[in-house]
């Protein structure tokens, strides 16, 4: 992955960042004293009234600190700079230089900035810098974010692990789906930071494994789709267990309404970086409407997934992901679906086999549309178009990230091209509309497509060599092929879940 690029893609915003009167940016540094009890979202003095779904976003009373140039502007430890050149990051995308002189002071922040902007390093950072140097007791963290999907959740653990590793901070990816045994023992091992999905977290907590009155750094990544998810009262009952003046960061590449209560109780005169939402503002993204026949569409959508090249392919059910992924395989085309009704390895195995190539198309529910990263990745297909703008503007987001280039793909049928225009314009959009057919010069221009082998495929595990370990005995328990290719890497700094 090229990591050293410029940020010149991006518009840089300095809402928010004018001169500081919060005495400096020292590391460690208190955050402002607190409001603590129960009023803690006053304080903010008018509130602007929100329109209908839309979100106001809250007044910061303290000035925020400005933008820095440079990590090395920022009050880190030598060992995390020294990891981010490691990993060849070298310059900070715009989120990242102006939240970070602020939420490594301690300050609570809300972060809006657009897919594939680097939010996960921007709170990723700030809370492993201020935990540094800490050591957690068995079961009681001290750094938490919360996600989400599990999906997410392992992809943030994988993001942080190498800039953990170098604080010698623990990380312990706490969802459903996987063993709770394994996860309650790692927090009983003692884990600084957990990175959860709420319902695993609660569940945890129940049986007396973890407990976060001990956490003084809490993030919330995706708060908007957690209340989508319906999700709020567990994320409302985390947070009321960690400690009261603990400072907490919210991002997302959209915010709504549904997040107003987390940002008036859980956020005290948070700094506000918001960049516009619109998908359309990511000015590497292209957007494509694909006017098809009806009767066409199928053939059209599986000629797109036999380009040369990943794609992924959004469809709105978990019936229709698997029905369309069994049609691609008879076709010839390496295909994979990903929604809520596999089970966990399944789908931890399937987005490994995206992420390495071994399938070309995942097929998905929105289950994939939040925060997951695949390198080169330069098409994202809705072939059922999306309902929601935001849905519109995540799925599409898992392309053209970090300023890499990427098309969206909407395939509309005539019945649906009046709910599209109008999803268009919410989403602030301006597509190129094409009448498409399968076979046609126009499909292939703007997709790749091509005729599929029609020779079926069968996508089989790969088969990873595994050094037998003395005394293991067969006691005839499989393990899941996912679990069994589980990264060394993980091992030290993020016991997966
Ligand atoms: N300063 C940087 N320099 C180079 N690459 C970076 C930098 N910061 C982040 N990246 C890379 O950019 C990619 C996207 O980052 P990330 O996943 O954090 O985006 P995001 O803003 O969380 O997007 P989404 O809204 O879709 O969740 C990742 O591959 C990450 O490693
Ligand atoms: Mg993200």
């Amino acid at each position: 992955m090229n990591r050293t690029r410029t940020n010149d893609r991006f518009a840089r915003t300095r809402k928010g960042a004018a001169d500081s009167g919060t005495g400096g940016s020292r590391f460690g540094s208190p955050a402002p004293r607190r409001s603590a009890g129960p009023s803690r979202s006053g304080g903010h003095g008018h509130r602007p009234v929100a329109v209908q779904g839309e979100f106001a976003l809250p007044r910061t009373v303290t000035p925020a600190l400005p933008a820095v140039e440079g990590f090395a502007d920022l009050d880190m430890p030598g060992e995390l700079l020294a990891a981010l050149s490691a990993q060849g990051v070298t310059v900070p995308f715009p989120i990242q230089a102006a939240t970070l002189p602020n939420s490594l002071a301690g300050r609570d922040v809300l972060g809006r900035g657009r897919t594939g902007s680097g939010k996960t390093l921007a709170f990723g950072l700030a809370l492993l810098a201020r935990t540094a140097g800490r050591r957690a007791e068995p079961r009681q963290p001290l750094g938490l974010v919360l996600v989400p999907t599990r999906e997410l959740a392992q992809q943030v653990t994988d993001a942080l692990a190498p800039y953990a590793r170098s604080v010698k901070l623990r990380l312990v990816t706490v969802v459903g789906g996987m063993s709770i045994g394994r996860q309650a023992s790692a927090l009983r091992g003692g884990a600084e930071v957990v990175v959860a999905t709420p319902g695993r977290l609660k569940d945890l907590i129940d049986r007396g494994d973890c407990r976060l009155d001990q956490v003084s750094g809490t993030v919330l990544d995706e708060a908007d789709q957690m209340a989508d998810m319906g999700f709020m009262p567990q994320v409302t009952a985390l947070l009321d267990q960690v400690r009261p003046e603990g400072q907490r960061m919210l991002f997302s590449a959209t915010l709504d309404r549904n997040v107003d209560l987390l940002v008036r109780r859980y956020l005290t005169d948070p700094v506000v970086h918001s960049v516009d939402p619109s998908a359309g503002a990511v000015t590497t993204m292209e957007h494509h409407v694909l006017h098809v026949h009806g009767a066409d569409k199928h053939a059209a959508t599986t000629e797109i997934a036999a380009r040369n090249g990943r794609v992924i392919m959004f469809l709105d059910t978990k019936h229709a992901v698997d029905r369309l992924t069994q049609d691609l395989l008879s076709s010839g085309v390496r295909a994979a679906a990903l929604h809520g009704g596999k089970s966990q390895p399944q789908r931890t195995r399937t987005l490994a086999q995206f992420k390495t190539g071994h399938v070309t198309v995942l097929v998905a529910t929105n289950v994939a549309a939040r925060g997951i990263h695949v390198d080169n990745l330069d098409l994202v297909v809705n072939v059922d178009p999306p309902t929601d703008p935001k849905d519109y503007l995540h799925r599409g987001g898992r392309t053209a990230r970090a300023g890499e280039a990427g098309s969206v793909v909407t395939l509309v049928t005539p019945g649906q091209r009046r709910g599209m225009v109008r999803l268009m314009s919410d989403a602030g959009i301006r597509p190129q509309t094409t009448q498409v057919s399968s076979g046609g010069e126009a499909l292939r221009r703007i997709t790749g497509a091509q005729a599929p082998t029609g020779i079926p495929v069968v996508i089989t595990a790969p088969v990873t060599e595994r050094p037998k370990k003395r005394g293991a005995t067969s006691r005839g328990r499989r393990r899941p092929a996912s679990a069994t290719r589980r990264p060394a890497r993980r091992s030290s700094a993020g016991e997966a879940a």
